[in-house]
């Protein structure tokens, strides 16, 4: 990859792990149903409102993600609207979009955004950031950015899906001014400046008011290596003056690679090198982390780590479920670096990559740069890492799966008339119901699950998951990792009964299962009644599953 730092090993323990909490009172007794797992959900432990944004998208010009996944062109035979493929837009309504994050990544820090913007016959082509990843035969348009996909055409795939935008300045290659003048281009009020007359040209009138604004991508390698206090002297510089044109903006710093302690340190200290008063400037502090070392501890090499997408055995099952794990950790460590310096909890983190990461080969169109095809192994790493989000809401206020299509953890598969959805975009259909909810906390205890790490026994938790509170109705997702074992559990709701329910399932016998254009439906989430009610109610998890329990309450 480029430019990525290596791996240090996380020395923060996952701190959020909810095992039992000794002393805690248990809200109802173990029965006799032989039931090995638990569920509490404490509905007097509110944890705060599940922010929408952390259900949000990444959309990158990065191989076949945006000509041919998002872009089919408005002469299309495939269904689209105004160039926009429809069955991407169809499917994405469906999951309720909060936000989408465009145009880079690494593409961001050298893009300019005037090239796409205009007449579209009029749009110069330029070198893609990527051109140097592709192969000889890669298409054109992935190599050499053709920029019939520009401000306007996201701006409307936004609005299509109901999202909101969050725009990634170029700090690397583009001057301040630049970025005010694209500020000015989307959100000047009608007629009021130039650059709101060349929106209204190209038949945009009324402002597209994007409040979210990345300073920069990556800034520690591909956004300008910088160091965290060079970049924070580019953030001052950058944010200092901004026109707002009464639209709230929303300003996300370039935050750590992984466990980059010393970058989150080192950018809010020198920010606040002449006063507090700079700490208001940044809305949110972008983290970035993919899985992608399945070498069991044996290398830190980038290219050497990595696993493969669709041939694995257990062992990589669970490391890739290891690294992902590490993400509550990365959390718990960065914000309390933050709340050191930021005491009044203004600024929230922004995990705006997120997702495992294979090696190449992987793909469903060969030759798509970066894309893999998600198996059932990637929706439970979802399904995990969404609910790791979920239980720190106080902390997160937004995440950005990396990426949206034809990329790495992508939620949908396409290529030219073809499409699927993958395991992973299920799983945001069936979270889509955490949104605005009030997170619960709540402890889980299963048995752990343990496996054979070259020769060494290796340990993994056994169950766990997320609650959230919508008026009388609650959401709990739960995900078993194990490869083989169901866990039968008990689920209570202290303060609370349960009057009725209903279970979404995603599983499969095989744990490399996964959808394709000809199967498009071999990994597809079921729906049963749950069983029972009252003050404990019994679920099974089926091994391998991410489910989703919708409960009613007295
Ligand atoms: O998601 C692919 C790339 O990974 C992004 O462009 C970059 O920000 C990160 O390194």
């Amino acid at each position: 990859m480029v430019g990525r730092r290596d791996f240090l090993r996380s020395s923060v323990s996952a701190a959020g792990t909810l095992l039992f909490v000794k002393n805690s009172p248990l809200p109802f007794a173990p029965d006799s149903s032989g039931a090995d797992s638990r569920i509490e959900v404490l509905l007097g432990e509110p944890l705060g409102t599940i922010s929408p944004n952390i259900y949000g998208h990444f959309c990158e010009h990065l191989g076949g993600l945006v000509y041919d996944g998002v872009w089919v062109g408005e002469g299309s035979k495939i269904p689209n609207v105004n160039g926009i493929r429809k069955e991407l837009v169809d499917e994405m309504r469906k999951i309720h979009p909060a936000v989408v994050r465009y145009p880079g990544g690494c593409f961001a820090d050298s893009y300019d955004w005037r090239d796409g913007i205009g007449p579209a016959s009029k749009r110069p082509r330029r070198t893609n950031f990527w051109a140097g990843a592709e192969k000889a035969d890669g298409a054109a348009s992935h190599k050499y950015e053709p920029n019939q996909f520009g401000t306007n055409e996201f701006a409307r795939f936004c609005k299509l899906l109901g999202a909101k935008p969050y725009l990634a300045a170029n700090v690397r290659s583009l001057s301040a001014e630049q970025f005010y003048q694209w500020v000015e281009y989307c959100n000047s009020p009608a007629g009021s400046t130039t650059l709101a007359e060349e929106r209204a040209g190209a038949g945009f009138r009324e402002p597209f008011g994007v409040q979210f604004w990345g300073v920069g991508n990556e800034s520690w390698g591909c956004g300008g290596n910088f160091t965290a206090q060079e970049y924070a002297v580019e953030f001052r510089r950058y944010t200092e003056w901004v026109p707002r044109y009464e639209q709230e903006i929303s300003f996300i710093a370039s935050g750590p690679n992984v466990d980059d302690w010393e970058w989150t340190r080192g950018f809010l200290e020198e920010l606040t090198h002449k006063g507090k008063g700079r700490l208001p400037s940044v809305w949110g502090m972008a983290l970035h982390h993919y899985a992608w070392n399945l070498s069991r501890g044996k290398t830190n090499n980038w290219e050497q780590g990595k696993g493969d997408a669709l041939t694995f055995d257990l062992v990589d099952w669970y490391e890739l479920l290891r690294e992902g794990e590490r993400m509550e950790g990365l959390i718990n460590g960065h914000w309390q670096i933050m709340g050191e310096i930021d005491t009044e909890r203004r600024i929230k983190l922004v995990v705006d990559e997120w997702g495992p990461w294979y090696r190449p080969g992987g793909e469903m169109t060969p030759g798509n740069l970066l894309e893999q095809t998600p198996t059932l192994r990637d929706a439970v790493f979802s399904g995990m890492t969404l609910d790791i989000f979920n239980r720190h809401p106080e902390k997160v206020t937004m995440a950005n799966c990396a990426q949206l299509i034809n990329c790495l953890n992508s939620l949908y598969l396409a290529h030219e008339d073809r499409f699927c959805v993958t395991p992973v975009g299920h799983v945001f259909g069936m979270y889509a119901a955490h949104q605005g909810g009030q997170g619960l906390r709540t402890i889980f205890s299963a048995p752990v699950t343990t496996y054979d790490r070259d020769g060494k026994a290796a340990t993994f938790w056994g169950l766990k998951g997320a609650a959230s509170l919508h008026d009388k109705q609650l959401v709990v997702t739960v995900v078993n990792p194990h490869v083989s074992e169901a866990r039968e559990a008990e689920i209570g709701v202290r303060g609370a009964t349960v009057k009725s329910g209903s279970v979404i399932t995603l599983a499969h016998t095989d744990i490399h299962a996964h959808n394709s254009f000809e199967q498009r439906d071999l990994v597809k989430p079921q729906t049963s009644a749950l069983s029972g009610s009252g003050k404990i109610v019994h679920h099974t998890f089926p091994a391998a599953s991410v489910s989703k329990l919708e409960l009613t309450l007295a």
